[in-house]
């Protein structure tokens, strides 16, 4: 079953697909599984809305597009350590995930998709903006798609200023001690994904901290051009949250960013990611 069997509605002209009259409270039928990870592979991003999942119930979905695996800098539920709690409360300042980012490349296998579960959803902001990487790269010039082809970029798990002003500064998440400057990894500039064979650029904000074998001061104009080509508005769409809703997303095709516009409302969702290859 491909990707026409079912109801999607474009999010944007760059990337994202509304996906309806799937239930995915119950065990999918592999054509459904078929269709879903196709239209997941074609739109790079693809919501559903109304599902009424728990921790276990959120990673039986994730399980339809691999391998749910472990975040190193949160804990997980007692009895899925998969699915971490993603909360803003009323006097946090911070939202997690904040800037744009592709998930968690300073690992050799950085996860292929995320999967995000709306539990409690703000009355207004909070959504989650996505970008189309693979858009972007299509959109360079040939000369500078060619001259970027041998290049590999240094990732790093630490974040600007430290813990302390960086992932700690959550009042209800259950962050761990690992030591974020011992995760680091390089890996090609443009990636080739192994299901669709579109290349896209694979550099981001916050953890790509400069080109392998250069300087981070030679580094910054390439990688400053790069960040801000992905994000320009017309290779971006825009998730609006709602109560129930799920969205999957492409880690090898687009980048995301939590939107930080609800201070003093409380936010919850639930993340699994699904475990990678060493990117191409
Ligand atoms: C994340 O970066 O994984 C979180 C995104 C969000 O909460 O919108």
């Amino acid at each position: 079953m491909s990707a026409a069997a079912l109801d999607i509605r474009p999010l944007a002209g760059a990337c994202g697909g509304e996906v309806f009259g799937v239930d995915a409270t119950k065990p999918l039928s592999n054509d459904v599984s078929a269709a879903l990870k196709a239209a997941w592979l074609e739109n790079q991003v693809i919501v559903l809305r109304d599902q009424d999942l728990s921790p276990a119930g959120l990673v039986t979905l994730a399980r339809n597009f691999g391998a749910p695996n472990i975040y190193p800098f949160v804990k997980g539920f007692d009895e899925q350590p998969e699915v971490i709690r993603i909360v803003k409360e009323p006097s946090d300042d911070k939202t997690f995930g904040e800037r744009w980012h592709s998930d968690t490349t300073y690992l050799p296998n950085p996860p292929i998709a995320t999967m995000l579960y709306g539990v409690e959803i703000p009355e207004y902001g909070g959504d989650t903006a996505f970008a189309s990487a693979q858009l972007a790269y299509e959109r360079l010039s040939p000369a500078l798609q060619e001259m970027l082809s041998d290049l590999k970029g240094v990732n790093n798990a630490s974040v600007p200023g430290g813990r302390a002003s960086g992932r700690l500064k959550f009042s209800n998440m259950a962050i761990t001690d690992q030591d974020e400057n011992k995760l680091e990894a390089t890996h090609p500039l443009i990636r080739t994904h192994p299901d669709t064979g579109k290349k896209s650029i694979y550099v981001n904000g916050i953890h790509t901290k400069r080109v392998d074998g250069w300087t981070e001061a030679e580094s910054k104009p390439l990688l400053d051009y790069l960040f801000d080509h992905i994000t320009r508005p017309e290779h971006t769409c825009r998730v609006q949250w709602t109560k129930g809703a799920v969205t999957l997303w492409d880690n090898r095709a687009v980048q995301h960013t939590a939107i930080n516009d609800y201070q003093g409302l409380r936010r919850e969702a639930w993340r699994v990611t699904i475990e990678g290859e060493p990117p191409k």
